[in-house]
C-alpha cells in the first residue's frame, strides 16, 4: 500500500492536482465531491473500461451522494470524430448538465481527448476531471489540457486547450491493461528521461522490468516523475509557444510512420513514439549533435521494453522517404512547411530544431531502410 502523492500543475488561477496512487477510484467520490456545485456528474467511458471498472467508479461516486450518469462511448480511435463529438455533446445536453457541473473522463487517451474537447465547448465550457486508465494517459495525455478529435485530414487537428480540474492516476487500473498497452505507455515514460532527465533515464534502465511488471513502487516512481516533468513544462508554456514542444520528442518521426501504416493496429501510437525517439537520437548523432554512443544507449533502453527501434520492424516496410518527409511537413509543429524536430545533444538534453534541411533527412531515412 502506498500513500497517494500529489503533483500540482501550477497554472495561475487554474492550478490543479494530479493525485497518483492505488485504490483512488474507491475514493473518487470523496475527492470529486468538493469540486461539484451540485451532486450530479456524468462519467464518460468506453464499453471496455465500463465492463472492468465502471461499477467501481459509479459506486464510489454514489456512496458520496453524487448522482453519477454513465455515458458509454464506442471503444477505439473512431470515437474521436465529429460524429462522436456530436453524439457525446447531445447526450450531455440530454442529462441537462449545466455550466456549474463537471464531467468525468474515465479512460485512455481517446476518451480523455474527446471528453475534454466536449467539455471545452459544452455551453461554452465546463470543467472536467480526468481519471486515466492507461499508462500512456496517466503520464501524458491526461495532464496538460490538450483535447482534440481527428478528421479525415489527420489526427488531433481540431481541438482546444482545456485543463482538467483534477486528475486521478490510479495504478490499480493498470492491472487489467494488456501488456502491449503497458509497453506503449512506457514509450512516453522513457521519452521524459530522454528529453530532460538523465538520472531518470538511468533509473529506468534498471527498473524497466518493474515498471512493465506493474510493481507498485516502480510504477509510482515512474508516473510521478513523468507527471512532475510535464506539470513543470505545462506551467511554463501551456500553449506550446516554446518549451512544451520538447514533449513531442519522437513524435515527428513516429507520426510519419504511423501515417504510412494508416494509423492501424500494426503500429500503435506508443510504439511509433518508441521508434521515433530512437530515430531522433540516431538522426542527432548523424548530424553530429550527440555522440553515437548516446544514440546506441537510447536505442537499447527503448528496445529493452519491447518497443520497435527500426523501420524494418514495422509491417508495411519499406516506406518511401519522400512520403515520410511529406507527412513530417504536415506535422502541427511544422511552420510554413519548414521541418521541425526535437533533437538531442545527449540523453536528457533535447532541444527544438526548426528549419531542418530535408536533404540530410532524406539521406538518413534511406540509410534507415526507406526507399529513395
Ligand atoms: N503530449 C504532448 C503534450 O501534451 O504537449
Amino acid at each position: 500500500m502506498i500513500e497517494p502523492q500529489t503533483v500540482t500543475v501550477a497554472l495561475e488561477g487554474r492550478a490543479y492536482d494530479v493525485i497518483i496512487g492505488r485504490d483512488l477510484i474507491a475514493q473518487a467520490g470523496r475527492m470529486v465531491r468538493p469540486l461539484l456545485k451540485r451532486a450530479v456528474t456524468a462519467v464518460v467511458m468506453d464499453s471496455i473500461v465500463a465492463s472492468f471498472h465502471g461499477e467501481a467508479l459509479l459506486s464510489a461516486l454514489r456512496s458520496e451522494g453524487i448522482i453519477a450518469h454513465p455515458v458509454i462511448v464506442p471503444p477505439g480511435e473512431g470515437a474521436k470524430s465529429f460524429e462522436g463529438l456530436a453524439d457525446l455533446s447531445d447526450r450531455l445536453l440530454s442529462l441537462e448538465l449545466d455550466r456549474g457541473d463537471r464531467v468525468i473522463a474515465f479512460g485512455g487517451g481517446v476518451v480523455g481527448d474527446l471528453t475534454g474537447f466536449a467539455a471545452a465547448i459544452y455551453k461554452r465550457g465546463i470543467d472536467f476531471v480526468q481519471i486515466p486508465t492507461t499508462l500512456l494517459a496517466q503520464v501524458d495525455s491526461s495532464v496538460g489540457g490538450k483535447t482534440a478529435i481527428d478528421t479525415l485530414r489527420g489526427k488531433n487537428l481540431i481541438g482546444a486547450f482545456h485543463q482538467p480540474c483534477l486528475v486521478l492516476a490510479d495504478m490499480g487500473v493498470l492491472d487489467t491493461l494488456p501488456d502491449r498497452e503497458m509497453v506503449c505507455g512506457y514509450a512516453e515514460v522513457i521519452k521524459y528521461g530522454l528529453l530532460g532527465d538523465r538520472a531518470f533515464f538511468e533509473g529506468l534502465e534498471a527498473r524497466v522490468g518493474g515498471v512493465l511488471g506493474r510493481n507498485t513502487d516502480d510504477l509510482a516512481w515512474a508516473v510521478r516523475r513523468c507527471v512532475e516533468m510535464k506539470a513543470r513544462i505545462v506551467a511554463e508554456d501551456e500553449r506550446e509557444g516554446g518549451r512544451r514542444a520538447l514533449l513531442n520528442l519522437g513524435h515527428t518521426f513516429g507520426h510519419a510512420v504511423e501515417a504510412a501504416t494508416g494509423f492501424s493496429e500494426a503500429l500503435k501510437h506508443g510504439e511509433a513514439v518508441g521508434l521515433g525517439c530512437a530515430q531522433a537520437f540516431r538522426f542527432s548523432a548523424r548530424l553530429g549533435l550527440c555522440s553515437g554512443q548516446e544514440a546506441v544507449r537510447a536505442e537499447r533502453a527503448i528496445a529493452a521494453a519491447g518497443l520497435p527501434t527500426a523501420l524494418r520492424q514495422i509491417a508495411g516496410h519499406p516506406f518511401h522517404a519522400d512520403d515520410l518527409i511529406a507527412s513530417m511537413a504536415q506535422d502541427k509543429k511544422a511552420e510554413a512547411g519548414a521541418l521541425t524536430f526535437v533533437l538531442a545533444r545527449a540523453i536528457g538534453e533535447a532541444f527544438v530544431a526548426k528549419g531542418v534541411d530535408p536533404g540530410p533527412l532524406r539521406a538518413f531515412l534511406i540509410d534507415e531502410g526507406a526507399l529513395p
